[in-house]
């Protein structure tokens, strides 16, 4: 097992001039299960292939426990790498495709059976390893990717979205196992996924990437609470954070008929004359038509999930229309076409920098 540590590492593609993954800083603890996030082309997959050694390395450092890998070729990692498209070969047998890297590094026949075998009982593959790739599962494929990559016992595990071609509920219980698996054989393991919620949910922390800088690293708990700026804080979370620019008052910010207040330290460290305010669709003090409260928002839909439901609506807000979301209770669900009126309960607000799109409140 290993620490694995991005010192500054610098991507900078052949012909390009703009770093595809820049300076990355990253120290990931022994064991430890580190998620890479953001959109398509932000530069997960070249992190990660940085680290595996399938990827130059143009500027910075990469190490592993304490060996300094940056140069070294990929078969002297001590990595195993779980691709997106399995990268199974078809005409070998379940146990042949989970042994062949083992059977490449000379280690004899009956040691590899006995890894293959004990794989596939952590994996519930046992039943099946005599038969080839195309008569399973996409789920029982991606088992033997897993598999592949365990009988190795490597230092570290790097995994490239490894759930994207599963169906939506495949997907759901398989994260589930992965996450648990990593955390029984302990093994560091470094995570790309484009999709905020595997993250969250996978993740012992998350790493958000954008245009191949780092956002911010850190618990899901603590991206949820405290987006470190506005990216992060439209990045993270289902349905999005509401973000909108309101003026700076006196102890506040107006938004509509409302002073909410926020915290004094947020405000001085601006001298803009408005702030972005952030505010979780679960984070509004809702209201009737027939209160004054805040900004009115026209209902426009509603999407009940049975405990709660999601108020989908539009607000008049300095003059422009402005998209809404509000999480009510499941048994208080407002008409299409109705009015509500709502309030950010204080104490609940992010206070950004539109300027700078720096988080201002702590
Ligand atoms: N082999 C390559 N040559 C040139 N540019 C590349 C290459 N691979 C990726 N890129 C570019 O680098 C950026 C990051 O890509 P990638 O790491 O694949 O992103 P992600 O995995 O987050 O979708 C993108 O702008 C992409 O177009
Ligand atoms: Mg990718």
């Amino acid at each position: 097992m290993a620490t694995v540590t991005f010192d500054k590492a610098t991507r900078i593609y052949p012909g390009s001039t703009k770093p595809a993954v820049d300076a990355l800083d990253i120290e990931i603890a022994d064991g430890e299960f580190l998620v890479l996030v953001g959109p398509s082309g932000c530069g997960k997959s070249t992190s990660l292939r940085m680290l595996a050694g399938l990827e130059d390395v143009n500027g910075g450092a990469i190490r592993i426990g304490d060996r300094d890998v940056t140069h070294l070729p990929p078969k002297d990692r001590d990595i195993a790498m779980v691709f997106q498209n399995y990268a199974l070969y078809p005409h070998m047998t379940v146990a042949d495709n989970m042994g062949f890297a083992l059977k490449i590094a000379g280690v004899n026949k009956a040691e590899i059976r006995q890894k293959v075998e004990e794989a596939a009982k952590i994996l519930d593959l046992t039943e099946y390893l005599d038969r080839k790739p195309k008569a399973l599962s996409g789920g029982q494929r991606q088992r033997v990717a897993m598999g592949r990559a365990i009988v190795r016992e490597p230092q570290v595990f790097l995994m490239d979205e490894p759930l994207s071609n599963l169906d939506a509920k495949l997907r759901v219980s398989t994260r589930t196992q992965i996450a648990s698996l990593q955390r029984r054989l302990g093994i560091t393991t470094v995570y790309v996924t484009h999709d905020q919620v595997e993250a969250l949910t996978m993740g012992d922390r998350v790493a958000v990437l954008k245009d191949g800088l780092l956002q911010q690293v850190d618990t899901p708990r603590n991206m949820y609470d405290k987006p470190a700026n506005l990216f992060v804080a439209g990045f993270i979370g289902s349905p999005a954070m509401n973000l909108i620019e309101v003026p700076v008052t006196d102890g506040g910010v107006k938004f509509g008929n409302s002073v909410v207040p926020v915290q004094r330290d947020a405000l001085s460290a601006t001298s803009d004359k408005t702030v972005t305010v952030g505010v979780r669709p679960e984070h509004f003090d809702v209201a009737g038509p027939d209160s004054d409260l805040g900004v009115a928002v026209t209902v426009n839909v509603v999407e009940e999930l049975g405990s709660d439901a999601f108020v989908y609506g539009t607000a008049q807000l300095g003059g422009e229309a402005k998209d809404i979301v509000v999480r009510v209770g499941g048994r208080d669900v407002p008409e299409k076409g109705s009015e509500l009126h709502v309030v950010p309960r204080a104490g609940e607000t992010h206070v950004f920098s539109t300027s700078s799109g720096a988080r201002l409140s702590d």
